[in-house]
């Protein structure tokens, strides 16, 4: 497999395909990072939303399907919020009326939404079960975290959604950087500035950081297919990272409301919204976005938002109503298809290497 152009990141990780599967929390597990493992590309485990011991079982699910693949075990590393009772009861109360129509209780305690960000905990996780590659979004842990991460040996990698944030990255120690364009779905990445207006475009993002660092950088945001790992290439990425055209797969573990939304939405459906857990993320648009606009002052910090929204979602979810839940999908969603992860990863990488012509 020595035809691909840039070897970096296939030498850096051990993989022979330039095609890392996003890790998404809540929509993906082992069966995902299995399918995409045994085709040649990157597997990987999202954490945020799992807890050690589960895991623990999902790796020993990959290494059991996958043995000698490498995996990425993916972690936020946000730091948890100061209480803000204010805040909290600001934002419960812009949800009153929804309380209210659907007969849930407002005077009971708001639960709390559960993202955790990487810790001593997983940090012992990462060293006992020591996987290859080591993921962050918002940037990196500690120092002396991050530290006990690389001395276990596994690669670093963290998401940038400007030039400054790759740089930044680089200083501290990543040895790739996955270039997050304003197309991709989910939270995005940014850790250096709140400001929307700093978020830039795949297109322009990925060459002006694989301008501005010696690493290898991963394009991500908007790659739906093999002419986007072709021009990601061109642009000077030494590899991809799509999420979104994931979700089409059997694999994922998106609710039916989801996958309808994700079947049916236009690509201009979709938007930056901080109402689901406090930070920006995108999704496509739906009742609650529409009404009280996506991007919401009141919003309790992340991962905080999401909590007065659970009692809701509590009735609306079951009945297969996506008022009031989160549906993660970047722009390219309209390339998705339903092909299992394995045949996808090997199609996007079949074709273009067709196109590059070796
Ligand atoms: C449903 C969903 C969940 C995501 N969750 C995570 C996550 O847990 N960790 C992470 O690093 N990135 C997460 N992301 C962002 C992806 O890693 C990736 O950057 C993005 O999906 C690429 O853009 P694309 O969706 O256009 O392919 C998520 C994306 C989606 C769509």
């Amino acid at each position: 497999m020595s035809q691909w152009p840039d070897r970096r990141i296939l030498d850096l990780l051990g993989i022979e395909l330039p095609i890392l599967q996003a890790p998404m929390a809540g929509a993906t597990g082992s069966a995902m990072a299995i399918a995409v493992g045994a085709a040649g590309g990157l597997g990987a485990l999202p954490c945020a939303m799992l807890t050690a011991a589960q895991i623990a079982e999902e790796i020993e699910a990959f290494r059991a399907a996958c043995p000698g693949r490498p995996l990425n075990l993916n972690f936020f590393c946000h730091q948890p919020p100061l209480p803000d009772a204010e805040r909290d009861a600001r934002w419960k109360q812009a949800l009153k009326p929804y309380y209210s129509e659907l007969g849930a209780d407002f005077e009971a305690p708001t639960p709390v939404s559960n993202r955790a960000p990487f810790d001593e905990q997983s940090c012992q996780l990462v060293e006992r079960l020591r996987p290859e590659v080591v993921s962050f979004h918002f940037g990196l842990p500690a120092p002396q975290l991050l530290q006990r991460v690389k001395a276990t040996g596994a690669k670093v990698l963290s998401s940038a959604t400007t030039v400054a944030e790759a740089v930044w990255l680089e200083r501290h120690g990543c040895d790739a950087i996955i270039a997050m364009g304003y197309e991709a779905g989910g939270h995005r990445g940014m850790f250096l500035s709140e400001e929307i207006t700093s978020q830039i475009g795949t297109f322009a993002l990925v060459p002006q950081i694989a301008d501005a660092v010696k690493v290898p950088v991963i394009a991500a945001g908007g790659i739906g297919d093999h002419r986007g790992l072709v021009a990601a290439l061109a642009l000077g990425a030494s590899a991809v990272q799509i999420g979104t055209a994931y979700l089409f797969c059997p694999e994922a573990k998106v609710s039916a409301a989801h996958r309808h939304a994700l079947d049916t939405a236009p690509a201009s459906e979709t938007a930056l919204t901080n109402l689901f857990t406090g930070r920006p993320a995108r999704g496509i648009i739906n009742r609650v976005m529409r009404e009280l606009g996506p991007m919401s002052e009141l919003a309790p910090r992340f991962p905080l938002a999401g909590g007065a929204l659970m009692p809701l979602r509590a009735i609306t979810d079951p009945q297969g109503n996506s008022d009031f839940s989160n549906l993660w999908s970047g722009q390219a969603l309209r390339l998705g298809r339903h092909l299992p992860a394995g045949e996808l990863t090997q199609d996007i990488a079949d074709k273009a290497l067709q196109q590059i012509g070796r």
